[in-house]
């Protein structure tokens, strides 16, 4: 594999002349280079007011060994095991509950008053900061969850919870044949009347027509498993080729099979690149596309999606990186001063795209390394990070932001980052999906690689193999080239399904679930409501109020909670709930 710095320019700066020579140190600091360096210089290119001179180079370089080492982990200040009952009891299918609260406002955020039907507003929030818009991300993201409480609803509910994910699919599909879209199905934003959006904006933004296509996928499974028409299914969410006004997700479909290696901006929409987050949601969209076409009996499709769905497999294990031991969150120059390399939207992606195929599932050890890393991010960043502990001594989970570096706090981008309530509660959902990941496949396995995860997570029970000890797999040792990061994974130690350490394994995770969101549930306001942010040094509310995002991120991680503790009825008892 080739790991070569895949970046054509790098910008200099001038330093310092130096003494006694009248030669000059440039520097570059703003360059995303690769553990194996750069391979070579082709011309210098110096371009002043008045003058613009170039000169050939072709000079082969020979690679030095990276200085970087990877960041270190602290000793945990607590071991949370367990689920706890503050959370049960806040995340309760029942009036009152901060679940019940959440669900109510996310439906209150689908077609608002005057709004097309269909459309999903980001938050009812018209200026400072104006979010009175339908993003596709968003309102993907939050059918996502109607289609859960769709499938779990009793059967005289799921009418209306039915309409809405039709009325979500035909306004997707009016977006797409909508002439002047400037850059194709990866428009990120509408206006609330499904008009585009055309003030400049990062655009194109290619996750959103996977994710898009995901929520309804996911519905049209549920639909047809619940005794629905399929040809229903065809007409008015699958088939655009014949329904071009109602159905979206074949044209979305087949725009990302051909457009996903394009580069385009990401999530959090501020750099064109090759982002993780969008090629992970694009894989799995492809991977359902290939199955709902061959349920559907168009074979030839299937054929295709699944075709850009394995060649976009391979190129997504090239976002690790061995040095840092992290899953980058992009391929590209580093831009916004984003050198930690650590971004939450590496979890937001296996939450959103993984696909069940074992690429990059929640129970990797490079993701548990990722997750490991991404938790301790924020450390030095935030006053609150400091605050371990509830008013009952019960411990708080590290408060996660977008990143490190983020300038953006809701309002402006000339400040500085806050933690997100969605950010947070995606470490809760992933250490639950961990522990289901695990759970069902009945042993855990130690590597080299999540070692560090397993020791801050749960440093009670030992990370290589002792005498005596859980059945262990035999230790071997060699050293890691970039060329084997992929295959071979040093094996330190399994523990199965009948084992203790087992046992503690899983209960740290689901203690460190409910320590995410009890950060949450700390930093959430009397009333109940979500904010986009809280503030970094004081924990108030920031940014826009009821961002519809939020709502939908704790929902799905209470999905993921009571999957976790075999609470089969939760998402039925939610949906049965009368707003
Ligand atoms: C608004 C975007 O939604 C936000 O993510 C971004 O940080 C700012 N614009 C700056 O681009
Ligand atoms: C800013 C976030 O960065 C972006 O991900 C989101 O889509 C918009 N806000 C709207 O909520």
């Amino acid at each position: 594999m080739d790991l070569s710095t895949p970046l054509s320019v790098i910008q200099l700066g001038y330093d310092s002349s130096i003494v006694g020579t009248n030669w000059e140190l440039w520097t570059s600091n703003n360059s995303y280079i690769n553990s194996d360096g750069i391979t070579r210089l082709t011309s210098l290119t110096y371009r002043a007011t008045d003058v613009t001179y170039t000169e050939q180079l072709n000079v082969t370089v020979v690679a030095s060994d990276p200085t970087l080492t990877t960041s270190t982990i602290p000793v945990p200040y607590a071991t949370p095991t367990g689920f706890s009952n503050d959370i049960s009891t806040w995340l309760a299918p029942k009036a009152g509950s901060e679940a019940a609260l959440a669900k109510s406002k996310l439906f209150t955020n689908i077609e608002v008053p005057d709004a097309a039907k269909g459309t999903v507003i980001a938050a009812q929030s018209y200026s400072h900061p104006d979010y009175a818009y339908h993003w596709v991300r968003d309102a993907s993201l939050t059918m996502d969850v109607v289609q859960s409480i769709y499938a779990a609803a009793p059967g005289n509910m799921k009418l209306k919870y039915a309409n809405l994910l039709f009325g979500y699919a035909a306004a997707r599909a009016q977006e797409q044949t909508q002439s002047s879209l400037e850059t194709g199905l990866g428009e990120p934003k509408f206006n609330l009347d499904n008009s585009i959006f055309t003030a400049s904006w990062g655009r194109p933004q290619n996750d959103g027509p996977a994710t898009a296509a995901i929520a309804l996928m996911e519905f049209a499974n549920a639909y047809i498993a619940a005794g629905g028409s399929v040809s229903e299914i065809r007409t008015r969410v699958y088939d655009s080729a014949t329904h071009p006004d109602q159905a979206p997700v074949l044209k979305d479909l087949l725009f990302v099979a051909r457009y996903w290696s394009a580069p385009s901006f990401d999530l959090w929409e501020e750099e064109s690149a090759d982002h993780f987050y969008t090629r992970i949601v694009q894989h799995r969209a492809l991977v359902m596309g290939a199955a709902l076409a061959r349920l559907l009996g168009d074979s030839e499709i299937a054929e295709i999606l699944s075709k850009e769905a394995s060649a976009m497999a391979r190129t997504l294990t090239q976002f690790w990186d061995p040095v840092r031991q992290i899953l980058l969150y992009e391929y590209g120059p580093v831009v916004h001063g984003k050198y930690s390399y650590i971004d939450v939207a590496v979890i937001l992606g296996v939450i959103h795209g993984y696909a069940g195929d074992g690429l990059y599932s929640f129970t990797d050890d490079q993701l548990l390394s990722s997750a490991v890393r991404i938790s301790m991010g924020f450390n030095q960043v935030f006053g609150i990070s400091s605050i371990h502990a509830d008013n009952e001594g019960r411990a708080l989970g590290p408060p996660i932001g977008r990143y490190p570096e983020d300038t953006y706090d809701g309002l402006t981008t000339s400040a500085l980052g806050n933690p997100w309530y969605l950010a947070t509660i995606s470490m809760a959902e992933f250490m639950y999906r961990a522990a289901l990941g695990f759970k069902k496949a009945g042993s855990i396995t130690i590597t080299a690689t999540s070692e560090p995860f397993w020791s801050y997570f749960a440093p009670q029970v030992p990370t290589h193999s002792q005498i005596d000890n859980a059945k262990s797999v035999p230790f071997w040792w060699f050293i890691a080239t970039p060329e084997q990061n992929d295959s071979v994974r040093l094996h330190l130690i399994t523990y199965d399904s009948d084992s203790i350490e087992f046992s503690i394994l899983i209960a740290a995770l689901e203690g460190w679930g409910d320590a995410f969101l009890r950060t949450v549930k700390y930093y959430t306001p009397e009333d109940g409501r979500l904010a986009e942010e809280f503030n970094r040094d004081t924990g108030a509310p920031q940014g826009a109020a009821d961002l519809t995002w939020s709502y939908a991120s704790l929902l799905t991680a209470a999905f993921a909670r009571a999957e976790a503790m075999g609470d089969a009825g939760y998402v039925e008892q939610l949906a049965a709930l009368i707003d």
